[in-house]
């Protein structure tokens, strides 16, 4: 979907104001108000025209995302709030679409945010520019190669912890659609020193940590390299952890970069090697060592490390230790050899040292340059990006701050140089009359630096190649001498007596007024810095060496390639680059970011107002507004002039048909603004005073109001209307259902109504005639009635007469019968008075016997023989009869009850029957055998195998069958005997076996003794003299002492025809072979539980205790 185009202006919803031209007044302390009142409210960026001023935010904002881009993209300059990405866009598009060449110069001092400008433009420019495959890889090579630069060219400084310490200019290539094609990246003097000897608080160059964090042990070990920063000289130590800097990731980042970008894999590897190289050199050490001769030579101390650097590169041991002790001067065909000292072999080795990362760093641009040139010969539009190292004023203060800061000082004047020429310009394209304006022009600080002929550098080049000795101090007296009388340079020593006693002006220093401060320089160093001077030996040993990297490096090490020529010195060198690139910037179109930095703390949300004054002061913004607005504070093309003014007259508003420049006349006039408030350019109106354009803002703000007034005016009566139709609309037809509704309502009712009406007059006629008809049928019933009545009457009459007639009768025969009776009982009494009342008195007797008898018939109890009941007598004159009755009842029901018996059951009753007669109230133990059955054979000898051989010894039937205890009559103890009991004998039978122990014929049993307590014991008395008394009585005990003695005793009744004696006493005589023994029962205690026990105490008693 198409964007929608918001027309905008940056004058919408601004903090302060966005452009410092429209700043009213205009003095010093509104710009920085202006610029912290911004920065308060995140607004980094604030134009001054076309230039931008960035204040370092020191924190990341959210203000660079892909939406903000696509904000930016194809928008008018003043069209969105100031951004870096607006100018980016203007700096693009011009290039594009006007094909004119660019360039974006950030200046600023040291940690002011250039870098991170010239990163954010250019990944502006890779966003919206072409797209594609290839497109994208140059888009890639050209973004990566700052990582790489980065990493060896920046380094953590007080100021910056990623201060750039070189300086870097860019082209970026397009064709002619603006697509990107490549770059070509030029550098400007690395600040070497660096690699050898670091300020306090600084780092050495970012790539050496990087590599001792990040690299593998592998590649440590292959580099002869340990991860220790402590075993190296050339690493600062007390600051070698920057916070928020992950050395080890970035070394990652950086090696990935390498490879987009294009480095082979041995390309990595040799440049890594020349860092370790580098890195072991600060370890060699040298001591004195006295000669013969009586000078002193250096020797290295420990050769170890100048072994490991050896192998590491390539180099012949040897050379490169004898290019650390002599020193070879050629001229012309002689060849001197001295031996250095131990300082002069430090020297050697820094010098060394510093100019092997320094080739290596320019190698590295060039080699990075070789993958992003472009590939085709077409005409190129070019874009140049350019953030060279900040003016920088440190405590000490050397060579290369002066280099630094001569290179801001051609950059500021360059600024100064195109912006009034880009003023001066406008203004004569359009037509308007130019006034001069003051403003500091530091030309006059360039040429005391840079002139032929007398410049501080060409009199330091004179002093390097003059001869005889030259020192620091031979330098400074020279720059003493010619430079006096300018303005901008102060000397202690010089003749003008102003410095004279000037005590912050040491003596071994000179003082320069830069545009941005004065700076004081340390004079020592000078001429060795500028000389650059590296032994010819030690160049010699390198381009010796089997590394191709660090033999490329070393040209001049070709013996074959001698120079006697000395090369160009630093300070010339780099003027004369400066000087090209100046050259090159004059061609293009200027853009301008001016970086501010707010505070010395690195930190966040701090604005210190008298830094950023130093820095508005020295970057000349004042200045440069003034001349911005130079009569004019304010300028806009016609067309978006009158766009935004032109609802402030009636003529423009709502559309103006003539040319835009027209109707900003006509607004103008119509508004009154005085003539000499405004010129009328070619394309562009020129506003002279910010409050012309404020009060403009402000009527338009207010009309804005009325208009939106009328709009929301207009927009209510729409609404209002429209509703009232809307409601109108619904309100008819609602109406007319409505309508309908109540006519069909009324239709219906006054049809019920008809109905109910109707129906009342049918009903109301229906009842007359029912009335009619009902009338009619009582007054036939009223006939019938009083017909029905008058029959009754009659026929009552009627019966009253039969009735009367028939109780005439009846009387008469009453009255006959009584007659009559009296006539038979006058007859008949006589007879009645000798016989009725006997009879009456039989016949009575007889009614009450027949009533007793039927009665009684009814109340006889039941037919069990043991139901006590019977029926009270009636009458006291029955009472024999009445209890006689009650007996034969009883042995008659007894009799029934008895016949109901089997022979079986009969001869069971007998047994109880006999046991009853035997042992009732006389035995305790009787009650107790009452309710349990006599069985006899308890013991099941037929079925049981154990007994077969007894079974087959007794021929007669078993009458008893059971173990019984037979008590020792010697000791009264007990043992276990089966008591057989048949028709003719009594058998005892050992329980086990089975074996009969004893055999008596019933003949020979007189007698049976027990007690008369609840005890089973009982003594069987046997005949005397019989063949089964030899041994004496038996005394047993059993559980069915009662059952047992039954038994016997019928039996022996049966077949002796004998009564057995039943003996039933607490104390009696057994006779035990010889000896008569008493058995006496005693009440025992209760120790043995319910058993009773047996003992024999003498001769004569036996003693059983029953409990
Ligand atoms: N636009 C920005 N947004 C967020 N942080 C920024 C921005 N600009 C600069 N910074 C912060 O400030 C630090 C210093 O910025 P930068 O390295 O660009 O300074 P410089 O002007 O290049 O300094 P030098 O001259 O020392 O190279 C950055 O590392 C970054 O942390
Ligand atoms: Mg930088």
């Amino acid at each position: 979907m198409a964007k929608m185009e918001v027309k905008t202006s940056l004058l919408d919803n601004m903090i302060g104001v966005g452009d410092m031209v429209l700043l009213e007044p205009l003095n010093e302390e509104t710009v920085i108000n202006n610029l912290k009142k911004r920065f308060d409210h995140n607004e980094i960026y604030t134009y001054i025209g076309s230039v931008v001023i960035s204040v370092n935010p020191y924190r990341s904002l959210p203000i660079y995302s892909p939406e903000k881009v696509e904000d930016y993209r194809n928008r008018n300059f003043y069209e969105l709030s100031p951004h870096i990405f607006a100018l980016s866009d203007e700096a693009y598009r011009s290039l594009r679409d006007q094909d004119k060449d660019q360039c974006i110069l950030i200046t600023g001092e040291s940690g002011a945010g250039k870098t991170e400008a010239s990163k954010l433009v250019m990944s502006y420019v890779a966003a919206v520019c072409g797209k594609g495959a290839e497109v994208n890889q140059v888009k890639e090579q050209l973004l990566q190669s700052n990582p790489v630069l980065e990493a060896f060219g920046n380094a953590k400084t007080v100021r910056n912890d990623n201060s750039s310490r070189f300086g870097k200019y860019m082209d970026i290539e397009f064709d002619f659609k603006g697509d990107p094609l490549g770059g070509v990246i030029s550098n400007y003097l690395l600040e070497k020193s660096r690699v050898v000897k670091q300020p306090r608080g600084e780092r050495n160059f970012h790539v050496f940590y990087q590599l001792l964090s990040g690299a593998s042990e592998e590649l440590l070990n292959k580099l002869k390299l340990e991860r220790d920063f402590s075993r190296y000289n050339y690493l600062s130590l007390d600051s070698a952890k920057v916070n928020g800097v992950d050395d080890a990731a970035n070394f990652r980042t950086v090696r990935n970069a390498m490879q987009i970008v294009g480095f082979m894999d041995h390309e990595v590897e040799s440049v890594l090697e020349v860092v370790a190289a580098v890195l072991k050199l600060g370890n060699i050490e040298f001591k004195p060592e006295s000669r013969v001769n009586g000078l002193d030579e250096s020797k290295i101390k420990d050769k170890n490390e100048l072994k490991e650097i050896c192998e590491l590169t390539g180099i012949d041991q040897s050379v490169l230790e004898r290019a650390f002790s002599f020193r070879t001067v050629e001229a012309k065909q002689e060849k001197v050899s001295t031996t250095l000292n131990v300082a002069q072999a430090y020297y050697a080795r820094d010098a060394l040292a510093k100019n092997l990362y320094s080739r290596l760093f320019s190698w590295l641009v060039n080699r990075i340059n070789e993958s992003i040139k472009a590939q085709t010969k077409v005409r190129k539009k070019v874009m140049g990006v350019l953030d060279i190292y900040g003016f920088e004023i440190f405590e000490d203060n050397s060579f290369e701050q002066f280099i630094i800061n001569y290179c801001n000082e051609k950059l500021q004047q360059i600024f100064i140089e195109l912006t009034l020429k880009e003023e001066q310009e406008e203004y004569i394209r359009e037509d308007i009359e130019w006034t001069h304006i003051e403003y500091f022009n530091n030309a006059i600080i360039c040429d005391l630096i840079e002139n032929n002929t007398n410049g501080i550098l060409a009199m330091l080049d004179e002093e390097c190649l003059r001869p005889g000795t030259v020192t620091d101090e031979t330098f400074l007296e020279k720059l003493n001498q010619v430079c006096a009388t300018h303005q901008h340079f102060e000397s202690r020593m010089s003749k003008c007596s102003r410095f004279l006693n000037d005590t912050s002006l040491p003596h071994s220093c000179f003082r320069i007024q830069h545009y941005a401060g004065k700076v004081l320089y340390q004079v020592e160093g000078f001429v060795d810095k500028n000389n650059d001077l590296l032994y010819r030996d030690l160049s010699q040993a390198m381009w010796k060496a089997g590394h191709a990297l660090i033999k490329s490096l070393f040209p001049e090490g070709n013996p074959a390639k001698i120079n006697l020529k000395r090369p160009p010195t630093a300070g010339s060198q780099f003027k004369a680059s400066v000087a090209t690139l100046m050259k090159n910037l004059q061609t293009k179109n200027p853009n301008y970011i001016r970086c501010i930095k707010p505070n010395d703390k690195k930190a966040a949300r701090i604005f210190n107002e008298g830094l950023v004054c130093h820095q508005v002061r020295y970057l000349g913004l004042l200045e440069n507004v003034r001349v911005r607005r130079a009569g004019y504070a304010f300028r806009q093309a016609y067309e978006p002039c009158l766009e935004r003014y032109k609802m402030l007259c009636k003529q423009t508003w709502p559309h103006w048909k003539g040319p835009a420049r027209a109707g900003v006349e006509v607004l103008f006039n119509e508004l009154e603004i005085p003539v000499e408030e405004y010129s009328f350019g070619r394309s562009k109106i020129f506003i002279r005073n910010p409050r012309t354009l404020f009060k403009l803002e402000d009527l338009r703000k207010q009309r804005l109001e009325d208009l939106a007034t009328l709009i929301q005016k207009i927009y209510r009566g729409w609404k209002c209307r429209t509703h009232f139709l809307l409601m109108r609309k619904s309100q008819i037809v609602i109406a007319a259902w409505y309508r309908r509704y109540a006519q069909q309502k009324r239709y219906q009712q006054i049809k019920s109504s008809t109905l109910v009406i109707q129906s009342y007059i049918r009903g109301w006629k229906a009842r007359k005639i029912l009335r009619e008809l009902k009338h009619q049928k009582r007054c036939e019933e009223a006939a019938t009635t009083i017909a029905a009545y008058w029959h009754g009457t009659q026929a009552r009459r009627e019966l009253k007469r039969l009735k009367e007639e028939a109780r005439r009768k009846h009387a008469v025969a009453v009255i006959w019968a009584y007659w009559l009776g009296l006539k038979v009982r006058r007859e008949y009494r006589k007879f009645f008075r000798a016989n009725a009342g006997k009879k009456i008195y039989e016949f009575t007797l007889q009614r009450i016997v027949q009533k007793y008898f039927l009665e009684m018939k009814n109340k006889v109890p039941s037919l069990s023989p043991i139901d006590k009941n019977w029926p009270s007598r009636p009458y006291l004159f029955l009472d024999s009869t009445h209890k006689e009755l009650k007996r034969i009842f009883h042995l008659w029901r007894c009799k029934k009850y008895r016949d109901q018996f089997t022979d079986q059951q009969k001869l069971i009753y007998e047994e109880k029957l006999e046991a009853s007669e035997l042992f009732k109230d006389k035995k305790a133990l009787y009650p107790s055998s009452v309710g349990q059955p006599f069985q006899g054979p308890y013991l099941e000898i037929n079925k049981n195998p154990k007994y077969k051989k007894l079974k087959d010894a007794i021929e007669e039937k078993i009458i008893i069958a059971e173990v019984v205890n037979k008590i020792n009559r010697a000791n009264g103890k007990s043992t276990s005997r089966i008591f057989l009991l048949t028709n003719n004998n009594l058998l005892l039978a050992d329980q086990k076996s089975g074996q009969i122990k004893s055999e008596v014929p019933l003949v020979d049993v007189t007698k049976v003794s027990m007690s008369s307590q609840n005890d089973g014991f009982f003594a069987v008395h046997l005949k005397e003299g019989s063949e089964a008394a030899s041994k004496g009585d038996f005394l047993f005990s059993s559980d069915h002492l009662i059952e047992m003695a039954t038994k016997l005793y019928r039996t022996t009744l049966s077949q002796t025809r004998q009564k057995l004696n039943i003996e039933i006493s607490d104390e009696f005589l057994v006779q035990f072979r010889q000896d008569k023994v008493c058995v006496k029962f005693i009440q025992g205690n209760q120790k043995n539980g319910s058993v009773p026990t047996c003992k024999r105490k003498n001769n004569r008693l036996l003693e059983v205790a029953v409990p």
